[in-house]
Protein backbone atom coordinates (compact mmCIF):
# COMPACT_ATOMS: atom_id res chain seq x y z
CA UNK A 1 0.00 0.00 0.00
CA UNK A 2 1.26 3.46 -0.59
CA UNK A 3 -0.33 6.36 -0.67
CA UNK A 4 1.17 9.97 -2.69
CA UNK A 5 -0.01 13.44 -2.25
CA UNK A 6 0.97 15.81 -5.48
CA UNK A 7 0.24 19.42 -4.80
CA UNK A 8 1.47 23.04 -6.16
CA UNK A 9 4.05 24.96 -4.67
CA UNK A 10 3.48 28.24 -6.31
CA UNK A 11 0.10 29.86 -7.29
CA UNK A 12 -1.46 27.43 -9.17
CA UNK A 13 -1.03 25.96 -12.79
CA UNK A 14 2.06 24.16 -12.10
CA UNK A 15 1.66 21.22 -14.09
CA UNK A 16 -0.46 18.75 -11.59
CA UNK A 17 -2.68 17.47 -13.84
CA UNK A 18 -0.08 16.32 -16.56
CA UNK A 19 1.68 14.81 -13.76
CA UNK A 20 -1.37 12.93 -12.58
CA UNK A 21 -2.06 11.46 -15.66
CA UNK A 22 1.68 10.30 -15.70
CA UNK A 23 1.49 9.08 -12.49
CA UNK A 24 -1.92 7.39 -13.16
CA UNK A 25 0.44 4.69 -14.40
CA UNK A 26 1.13 3.46 -10.96
CA UNK A 27 -1.74 3.82 -8.96
CA UNK A 28 -4.81 2.23 -8.36
CA UNK A 29 -7.20 5.33 -7.15
CA UNK A 30 -6.55 9.28 -8.19
CA UNK A 31 -8.62 11.09 -5.44
CA UNK A 32 -9.20 14.79 -5.62
CA UNK A 33 -9.76 16.31 -2.77
CA UNK A 34 -10.07 19.74 -2.29
CA UNK A 35 -11.12 22.65 -4.52
CA UNK A 36 -13.64 22.50 -7.44
CA UNK A 37 -14.23 23.74 -10.76
CA UNK A 38 -12.25 26.94 -10.08
CA UNK A 39 -9.00 24.18 -10.97
CA UNK A 40 -8.37 23.69 -14.71
CA UNK A 41 -5.84 21.10 -15.09
CA UNK A 42 -4.40 20.27 -18.78
CA UNK A 43 -4.20 17.04 -19.81
CA UNK A 44 -2.24 16.02 -23.19
CA UNK A 45 -2.45 12.32 -24.50
CA UNK A 46 -4.39 9.62 -26.78
CA UNK A 47 -7.44 10.54 -26.22
CA UNK A 48 -6.62 14.34 -26.79
CA UNK A 49 -6.25 17.59 -25.09
CA UNK A 50 -8.70 18.41 -22.13
CA UNK A 51 -8.67 21.02 -19.62
CA UNK A 52 -10.35 18.85 -16.46
CA UNK A 53 -12.00 21.09 -13.45
CA UNK A 54 -13.52 18.60 -11.45
CA UNK A 55 -13.13 14.96 -12.60
CA UNK A 56 -9.75 13.22 -11.38
CA UNK A 57 -6.80 12.98 -14.04
CA UNK A 58 -6.72 9.65 -13.43
CA UNK A 59 -10.00 9.04 -15.61
CA UNK A 60 -7.58 8.30 -19.19
CA UNK A 61 -5.73 5.55 -17.32
CA UNK A 62 -7.41 1.91 -17.74
CA UNK A 63 -8.32 0.25 -14.44
CA UNK A 64 -7.72 3.50 -11.87
CA UNK A 65 -10.98 3.92 -9.48
CA UNK A 66 -10.99 7.58 -9.53
CA UNK A 67 -13.06 9.19 -6.62
CA UNK A 68 -14.38 13.20 -6.16
CA UNK A 69 -13.26 13.43 -2.46
CA UNK A 70 -14.75 15.14 0.27
CA UNK A 71 -12.88 18.12 0.56
CA UNK A 72 -14.35 19.60 -3.23
CA UNK A 73 -17.03 21.70 -3.99
CA UNK A 74 -18.61 20.13 -6.76
CA UNK A 75 -20.52 21.90 -9.19
CA UNK A 76 -23.22 19.38 -10.34
CA UNK A 77 -24.14 20.55 -14.13
CA UNK A 78 -20.06 20.93 -14.65
CA UNK A 79 -19.41 17.03 -13.53
CA UNK A 80 -21.56 16.25 -15.64
CA UNK A 81 -20.64 18.00 -18.68
CA UNK A 82 -17.21 17.02 -17.92
CA UNK A 83 -18.01 13.42 -17.77
CA UNK A 84 -19.90 13.82 -21.14
CA UNK A 85 -17.14 15.47 -22.42
CA UNK A 86 -15.11 12.70 -21.79
CA UNK A 87 -17.48 9.97 -22.85
CA UNK A 88 -17.74 11.73 -26.11
CA UNK A 89 -13.69 11.68 -26.66
CA UNK A 90 -13.74 7.71 -25.82
CA UNK A 91 -12.81 7.89 -22.24
CA UNK A 92 -14.21 4.86 -19.95
CA UNK A 93 -16.08 6.96 -17.07
CA UNK A 94 -17.19 3.70 -15.27
CA UNK A 95 -14.73 4.04 -12.72
CA UNK A 96 -15.64 7.25 -11.72
CA UNK A 97 -16.97 8.04 -8.39
CA UNK A 98 -18.35 11.03 -6.11
CA UNK A 99 -18.36 11.17 -2.13
CA UNK A 100 -21.68 11.15 -1.00
CA UNK A 101 -20.28 13.96 1.22
CA UNK A 102 -18.88 16.40 -1.23
CA UNK A 103 -20.56 19.59 -0.73
CA UNK A 104 -22.77 21.15 -4.04
CA UNK A 105 -22.11 24.35 -5.51
CA UNK A 106 -25.48 25.89 -6.52
CA UNK A 107 -26.58 28.67 -8.87
CA UNK A 108 -26.84 31.10 -6.10
CA UNK A 109 -23.24 30.46 -4.91
CA UNK A 110 -22.15 31.39 -8.19
CA UNK A 111 -24.55 35.01 -8.39
CA UNK A 112 -22.78 35.35 -5.08
CA UNK A 113 -19.02 35.41 -6.35
CA UNK A 114 -19.96 37.35 -9.07
CA UNK A 115 -21.48 39.98 -7.02
CA UNK A 116 -18.97 40.03 -4.57
CA UNK A 117 -15.89 40.02 -7.32
CA UNK A 118 -18.10 43.39 -8.81
CA UNK A 119 -17.95 45.15 -5.41
CA UNK A 120 -14.44 44.16 -3.92
CA UNK A 121 -12.81 41.46 -6.11
CA UNK A 122 -9.92 39.60 -5.52
CA UNK A 123 -9.74 37.92 -9.01
CA UNK A 124 -12.01 34.86 -7.90
CA UNK A 125 -12.87 31.97 -11.08
CA UNK A 126 -16.30 33.10 -10.19
CA UNK A 127 -16.87 29.70 -10.10
CA UNK A 128 -18.79 30.10 -6.83
CA UNK A 129 -16.16 28.14 -4.51
CA UNK A 130 -15.64 30.21 -1.53
CA UNK A 131 -19.29 30.89 -1.29
CA UNK A 132 -19.99 27.26 -1.18
CA UNK A 133 -17.98 26.60 1.27
CA UNK A 134 -18.97 29.51 3.36
CA UNK A 135 -22.09 27.65 3.24
CA UNK A 136 -20.51 24.18 4.11
CA UNK A 137 -18.96 26.00 7.31
CA UNK A 138 -22.35 27.65 8.04
CA UNK A 139 -24.06 23.84 8.06
CA UNK A 140 -26.91 25.37 5.20
CA UNK A 141 -25.57 23.14 2.07
CA UNK A 142 -26.51 20.43 -0.16
CA UNK A 143 -24.34 17.57 -0.08
CA UNK A 144 -24.39 14.56 -3.03
CA UNK A 145 -26.02 12.46 -0.85
CA UNK A 146 -28.72 15.02 -0.40
CA UNK A 147 -29.49 14.18 -4.47
CA UNK A 148 -30.92 10.81 -2.90
CA UNK A 149 -33.97 12.28 -1.88
CA UNK A 150 -35.34 15.56 -4.29
CA UNK A 151 -37.76 16.98 -1.00
CA UNK A 152 -34.60 16.90 1.07
CA UNK A 153 -32.57 18.70 -0.93
CA UNK A 154 -35.42 20.97 -1.56
CA UNK A 155 -35.36 21.79 2.24
CA UNK A 156 -31.83 22.27 2.29
CA UNK A 157 -32.08 24.70 -0.36
CA UNK A 158 -34.90 26.30 1.82
CA UNK A 159 -33.09 26.28 5.02
CA UNK A 160 -30.27 28.29 3.42
CA UNK A 161 -32.72 30.57 2.32
CA UNK A 162 -34.12 30.99 5.63
CA UNK A 163 -30.50 31.87 6.97
CA UNK A 164 -31.71 35.43 5.72
CA UNK A 165 -27.82 36.20 4.26
CA UNK A 166 -28.19 38.01 1.21
CA UNK A 167 -31.23 38.54 -1.21
CA UNK A 168 -30.40 36.23 -3.78
CA UNK A 169 -33.08 33.46 -5.59
CA UNK A 170 -32.10 30.27 -3.38
CA UNK A 171 -34.78 28.10 -5.70
CA UNK A 172 -33.71 25.53 -7.74
CA UNK A 173 -36.10 23.95 -10.83
CA UNK A 174 -36.97 20.60 -9.23
CA UNK A 175 -36.30 19.30 -12.86
CA UNK A 176 -32.55 20.55 -12.43
CA UNK A 177 -32.78 18.70 -8.86
CA UNK A 178 -33.98 15.45 -10.91
CA UNK A 179 -31.91 15.74 -13.81
CA UNK A 180 -28.77 15.92 -11.41
CA UNK A 181 -30.48 13.47 -9.24
CA UNK A 182 -30.80 10.67 -11.91
CA UNK A 183 -27.17 11.67 -13.51
CA UNK A 184 -25.57 11.86 -10.36
CA UNK A 185 -26.51 9.33 -7.99
CA UNK A 186 -25.57 6.15 -9.54
CA UNK A 187 -22.05 7.69 -8.99
CA UNK A 188 -22.53 8.25 -5.16
CA UNK A 189 -19.83 6.61 -3.20
CA UNK A 190 -19.24 6.19 0.50
CA UNK A 191 -15.53 8.04 0.36
CA UNK A 192 -14.30 6.44 4.07
CA UNK A 193 -15.24 2.67 2.69
CA UNK A 194 -13.87 3.68 -0.75
CA UNK A 195 -10.06 4.94 0.70
CA UNK A 196 -9.85 2.36 3.65
CA UNK A 197 -11.26 -0.62 1.30
CA UNK A 198 -8.04 0.56 -1.22
CA UNK A 199 -5.71 0.60 1.74
CA UNK A 200 -6.73 -2.47 3.14
CA UNK A 201 -6.41 -3.89 -0.19
CA UNK A 202 -2.70 -2.98 -0.49
CA UNK A 203 -3.60 -0.18 -3.51
CA UNK A 204 -1.73 2.88 -4.33
CA UNK A 205 -3.23 5.93 -3.86
CA UNK A 206 -2.59 9.52 -5.62
CA UNK A 207 -4.19 12.50 -4.35
CA UNK A 208 -4.65 15.52 -6.39
CA UNK A 209 -4.27 18.64 -5.15
CA UNK A 210 -5.73 21.98 -6.60
CA UNK A 211 -4.38 25.30 -6.80
CA UNK A 212 -0.71 26.06 -4.84
CA UNK A 213 1.08 26.26 -1.44
CA UNK A 214 0.39 30.40 -1.85
CA UNK A 215 -3.22 30.13 -2.32
CA UNK A 216 -3.82 27.76 0.80
CA UNK A 217 -7.00 29.69 2.64
CA UNK A 218 -5.00 29.51 6.07
CA UNK A 219 -1.50 30.01 4.85
CA UNK A 220 -1.45 31.71 1.26
CA UNK A 221 -1.74 35.62 1.21
CA UNK A 222 -4.80 36.04 2.62
CA UNK A 223 -7.47 37.68 1.40
CA UNK A 224 -6.36 36.68 -1.95
CA UNK A 225 -6.58 33.24 -1.61
CA UNK A 226 -8.73 30.09 -2.57
CA UNK A 227 -11.41 28.99 -0.05
CA UNK A 228 -10.04 25.74 0.47
CA UNK A 229 -6.86 24.19 1.61
CA UNK A 230 -4.11 23.19 -0.85
CA UNK A 231 -1.55 21.10 1.33
CA UNK A 232 -1.20 17.77 1.60
CA UNK A 233 -2.01 17.00 4.95
CA UNK A 234 -5.47 17.97 3.96
CA UNK A 235 -5.66 14.93 2.20
CA UNK A 236 -6.08 13.06 4.96
CA UNK A 237 -7.69 15.34 6.41
CA UNK A 238 -10.59 15.29 4.27
CA UNK A 239 -10.05 11.69 2.92
CA UNK A 240 -10.42 10.36 6.77
CA UNK A 241 -7.42 8.69 7.46
CA UNK A 242 -4.21 8.94 9.51
CA UNK A 243 -1.83 11.27 8.42
CA UNK A 244 0.96 9.41 9.34
CA UNK A 245 -0.26 7.05 6.02
CA UNK A 246 1.43 9.38 3.94
CA UNK A 247 3.92 8.13 1.96
CA UNK A 248 5.48 10.31 -0.36
CA UNK A 249 5.01 14.49 -0.82
CA UNK A 250 5.18 15.16 -4.25
CA UNK A 251 5.26 19.04 -4.97
CA UNK A 252 4.90 20.25 -8.49
CA UNK A 253 6.69 23.32 -9.68
CA UNK A 254 6.89 25.48 -12.56
CA UNK A 255 10.37 26.23 -14.15
CA UNK A 256 9.36 29.61 -13.89
CA UNK A 257 6.66 31.47 -12.01
CA UNK A 258 2.80 32.06 -13.06
CA UNK A 259 -0.16 33.79 -11.41
CA UNK A 260 -4.06 34.32 -12.16
CA UNK A 261 -5.79 36.82 -10.07
CA UNK A 262 -5.19 39.76 -8.10
CA UNK A 263 -2.06 39.82 -4.80
CA UNK A 264 0.97 40.40 -5.14
CA UNK A 265 3.74 38.37 -6.94
CA UNK A 266 7.53 40.04 -6.32
CA UNK A 267 9.31 37.99 -9.30
CA UNK A 268 6.71 38.97 -11.65
CA UNK A 269 8.21 40.17 -15.12
CA UNK A 270 7.95 42.91 -17.42
CA UNK A 271 5.36 42.63 -20.34
CA UNK A 272 7.98 42.85 -22.58
CA UNK A 273 10.28 39.58 -20.84
CA UNK A 274 6.54 37.74 -19.83
CA UNK A 275 5.39 37.83 -23.58
CA UNK A 276 7.58 34.99 -25.19
CA UNK A 277 6.86 32.90 -22.02
CA UNK A 278 3.26 33.25 -21.98
CA UNK A 279 2.72 32.50 -25.40
CA UNK A 280 -0.52 33.70 -27.80
CA UNK A 281 -2.82 31.34 -26.63
CA UNK A 282 -2.93 29.23 -29.70
CA UNK A 283 -0.81 26.58 -27.69
CA UNK A 284 -2.26 24.21 -25.27
CA UNK A 285 0.24 25.09 -22.87
CA UNK A 286 0.37 28.65 -23.40
CA UNK A 287 -0.03 30.93 -20.27
CA UNK A 288 -3.86 31.51 -20.53
CA UNK A 289 -6.22 30.31 -17.60
CA UNK A 290 -6.88 26.90 -18.16
CA UNK A 291 -10.62 27.49 -16.42
CA UNK A 292 -10.95 31.30 -17.14
CA UNK A 293 -8.94 31.80 -20.10
CA UNK A 294 -7.73 34.80 -18.29
CA UNK A 295 -3.75 35.90 -19.86
CA UNK A 296 -1.52 34.64 -16.89
CA UNK A 297 1.20 36.65 -14.75
CA UNK A 298 4.34 35.49 -15.30
CA UNK A 299 7.47 35.78 -13.69
CA UNK A 300 10.47 34.55 -12.85
CA UNK A 301 11.32 31.49 -10.47
CA UNK A 302 10.61 32.44 -6.69
CA UNK A 303 12.71 30.10 -4.59
CA UNK A 304 11.59 31.73 -1.54
CA UNK A 305 8.13 30.35 -2.22
CA UNK A 306 9.42 27.14 -3.26
CA UNK A 307 10.63 26.80 0.22
CA UNK A 308 7.86 28.15 2.11
CA UNK A 309 5.67 25.64 0.03
CA UNK A 310 8.41 22.70 1.13
CA UNK A 311 7.67 24.35 4.86
CA UNK A 312 4.43 23.90 4.60
CA UNK A 313 4.29 20.27 3.21
CA UNK A 314 7.34 18.58 3.60
CA UNK A 315 8.33 17.33 0.40
CA UNK A 316 9.81 13.89 -0.61
CA UNK A 317 10.72 14.73 -4.30
CA UNK A 318 9.31 17.34 -6.95
CA UNK A 319 8.62 17.60 -10.31
CA UNK A 320 9.95 20.53 -12.62
CA UNK A 321 7.76 21.13 -15.25
CA UNK A 322 7.75 23.74 -18.50
CA UNK A 323 11.97 23.22 -18.31
CA UNK A 324 11.70 23.22 -22.25
CA UNK A 325 9.78 27.29 -22.41
CA UNK A 326 13.10 27.91 -21.06
CA UNK A 327 15.62 26.89 -23.85
CA UNK A 328 15.46 30.41 -25.39
CA UNK A 329 16.57 32.34 -22.88
CA UNK A 330 20.07 33.71 -23.28
CA UNK A 331 19.93 34.12 -19.14
CA UNK A 332 17.50 32.68 -16.65
CA UNK A 333 17.04 35.03 -13.15
CA UNK A 334 16.18 33.22 -10.03
CA UNK A 335 14.41 34.98 -6.84
CA UNK A 336 16.69 33.65 -3.96
CA UNK A 337 16.24 35.81 -1.22
CA UNK A 338 14.06 39.04 -0.18
CA UNK A 339 15.68 42.22 0.34
CA UNK A 340 15.28 42.10 4.95
CA UNK A 341 11.87 42.84 5.39
CA UNK A 342 10.29 43.40 2.38
CA UNK A 343 9.21 41.39 -0.72
CA UNK A 344 11.84 42.48 -3.06
CA UNK A 345 13.16 39.76 -4.97
CA UNK A 346 17.14 39.45 -4.91
CA UNK A 347 18.00 37.79 -8.10
CA UNK A 348 21.16 34.98 -9.02
CA UNK A 349 21.18 35.24 -12.99
CA UNK A 350 22.09 31.84 -14.29
CA UNK A 351 23.42 31.19 -18.44
CA UNK A 352 20.28 29.79 -20.20
CA UNK A 353 21.44 26.45 -22.50
CA UNK A 354 19.54 28.38 -25.56
CA UNK A 355 18.87 24.65 -27.40
CA UNK A 356 15.84 22.23 -27.48
CA UNK A 357 15.26 19.98 -24.84
CA UNK A 358 11.87 18.75 -25.90
CA UNK A 359 13.19 15.71 -27.22
CA UNK A 360 15.52 15.07 -24.58
CA UNK A 361 15.20 11.25 -22.83
CA UNK A 362 17.42 11.09 -20.10
CA UNK A 363 18.38 13.29 -17.45
CA UNK A 364 22.56 12.89 -18.41
CA UNK A 365 21.54 14.21 -22.01
CA UNK A 366 20.08 17.53 -20.95
CA UNK A 367 22.33 20.82 -21.70
CA UNK A 368 24.97 20.79 -18.92
CA UNK A 369 23.21 24.42 -17.94
CA UNK A 370 19.74 22.88 -17.54
CA UNK A 371 21.26 20.15 -14.95
CA UNK A 372 22.99 23.17 -13.38
CA UNK A 373 19.83 25.15 -12.96
CA UNK A 374 17.86 21.69 -11.93
CA UNK A 375 20.57 21.41 -9.41
CA UNK A 376 20.94 24.58 -8.29
CA UNK A 377 17.03 24.61 -7.64
CA UNK A 378 17.31 21.22 -5.82
CA UNK A 379 20.23 22.51 -3.20
CA UNK A 380 18.33 25.69 -2.54
CA UNK A 381 14.86 24.22 -1.82
CA UNK A 382 16.53 21.07 -0.17
CA UNK A 383 14.48 18.44 -2.01
CA UNK A 384 15.34 16.36 -4.96
CA UNK A 385 13.67 17.05 -8.35
CA UNK A 386 12.70 13.74 -9.67
CA UNK A 387 10.39 14.67 -12.56
CA UNK A 388 11.44 17.36 -15.21
CA UNK A 389 8.48 18.15 -17.88
CA UNK A 390 10.19 18.87 -20.93
CA UNK A 391 6.70 19.09 -23.13
CA UNK A 392 3.02 19.49 -22.42
CA UNK A 393 2.02 15.70 -23.21
CA UNK A 394 1.66 13.17 -21.11
CA UNK A 395 4.97 11.00 -21.48
CA UNK A 396 7.22 14.54 -21.77
CA UNK A 397 8.57 13.83 -18.67
CA UNK A 398 12.46 13.21 -17.83
CA UNK A 399 12.68 10.70 -14.61
CA UNK A 400 15.86 11.65 -12.65
CA UNK A 401 16.51 8.51 -10.41
P1 LIG B 1 -2.46 22.53 -13.28
O1 LIG B 1 -3.63 23.38 -12.94
O2 LIG B 1 -1.42 22.50 -12.19
O3 LIG B 1 -2.84 21.15 -13.73
O4 LIG B 1 -1.73 23.23 -14.53
P2 LIG B 1 -2.45 23.86 -15.82
O5 LIG B 1 -2.87 22.77 -16.70
O6 LIG B 1 -3.46 24.88 -15.44
O7 LIG B 1 -1.25 24.68 -16.42
C1 LIG B 1 -0.06 24.04 -16.78
C2 LIG B 1 0.22 24.36 -18.25
O8 LIG B 1 1.52 23.91 -18.56
C3 LIG B 1 -0.71 23.64 -19.20
O9 LIG B 1 -0.88 24.46 -20.32
C4 LIG B 1 0.08 22.37 -19.57
O10 LIG B 1 -0.26 21.89 -20.86
C5 LIG B 1 1.48 22.90 -19.57
N1 LIG B 1 2.56 21.98 -19.21
C6 LIG B 1 2.65 21.14 -18.14
N2 LIG B 1 3.88 20.57 -18.09
C7 LIG B 1 4.56 21.06 -19.15
C8 LIG B 1 5.90 20.89 -19.61
O11 LIG B 1 6.73 20.18 -19.02
N3 LIG B 1 6.24 21.57 -20.76
C9 LIG B 1 5.37 22.38 -21.43
N4 LIG B 1 5.78 23.01 -22.52
N5 LIG B 1 4.11 22.56 -20.99
C10 LIG B 1 3.72 21.93 -19.86
P1 LIG C 1 -5.51 24.94 -10.58
O1 LIG C 1 -5.98 23.76 -9.77
C1 LIG C 1 -4.70 29.21 -10.68
C2 LIG C 1 -7.13 31.66 -7.97
C3 LIG C 1 -8.01 32.76 -8.56
C4 LIG C 1 -7.97 33.76 -7.41
C5 LIG C 1 -8.00 32.86 -6.17
C6 LIG C 1 -9.40 32.65 -5.57
O2 LIG C 1 -5.79 24.80 -12.03
O3 LIG C 1 -4.08 25.23 -10.26
P2 LIG C 1 -11.40 31.08 -6.30
O4 LIG C 1 -12.19 31.00 -7.58
O5 LIG C 1 -10.70 29.81 -5.93
O6 LIG C 1 -12.22 31.62 -5.15
O7 LIG C 1 -10.28 32.19 -6.58
O8 LIG C 1 -7.46 31.62 -6.57
N1 LIG C 1 -7.35 30.30 -8.52
C7 LIG C 1 -6.50 29.68 -9.34
N2 LIG C 1 -5.36 30.12 -9.93
N3 LIG C 1 -5.09 27.92 -10.84
C8 LIG C 1 -6.19 27.46 -10.21
O9 LIG C 1 -6.47 26.14 -10.11
C9 LIG C 1 -7.00 28.36 -9.47
N4 LIG C 1 -8.14 28.24 -8.74
C10 LIG C 1 -8.33 29.43 -8.17
O10 LIG C 1 -7.42 33.27 -9.74
O11 LIG C 1 -6.74 34.43 -7.39
MG1 LIG D 1 -4.67 24.98 -13.75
Amino acid sequence: MAISVIVGTQFGDEGKGKMVDYLAKDATMVIRYQGGDNAGHTVINDYGVFKMHIVPCGVFTPGVKNLIGTGTAVNPDVLIEELDMLETAGVDISNVRLSERAHLVMPYHIALDASMEGRDGIGTTQRGIGQTYAFKSLRKNPRASDLLDVSKFENVLRSAANAGLADLNYSVPRETIEKWSKRLVPLLADPLEMIHGEISANGNLLFEGQLGAMKDVDLGEFPYVTASHTTAAYAAVSGGFSPKLIGTIIGTAKAFSSAVGAGSFPTEMSEAESAPLRGTGENPDDEYGARTGRSRRIGWLDLEVLKFAHRLNGFDTMCLTKLDKLDALAEIKVCVAYKSGTAIPIYDAMPGWLSDTSKVKTFADLPENAKSYIRFIERQVGVPIKYIGNGPSRNDVIVNE
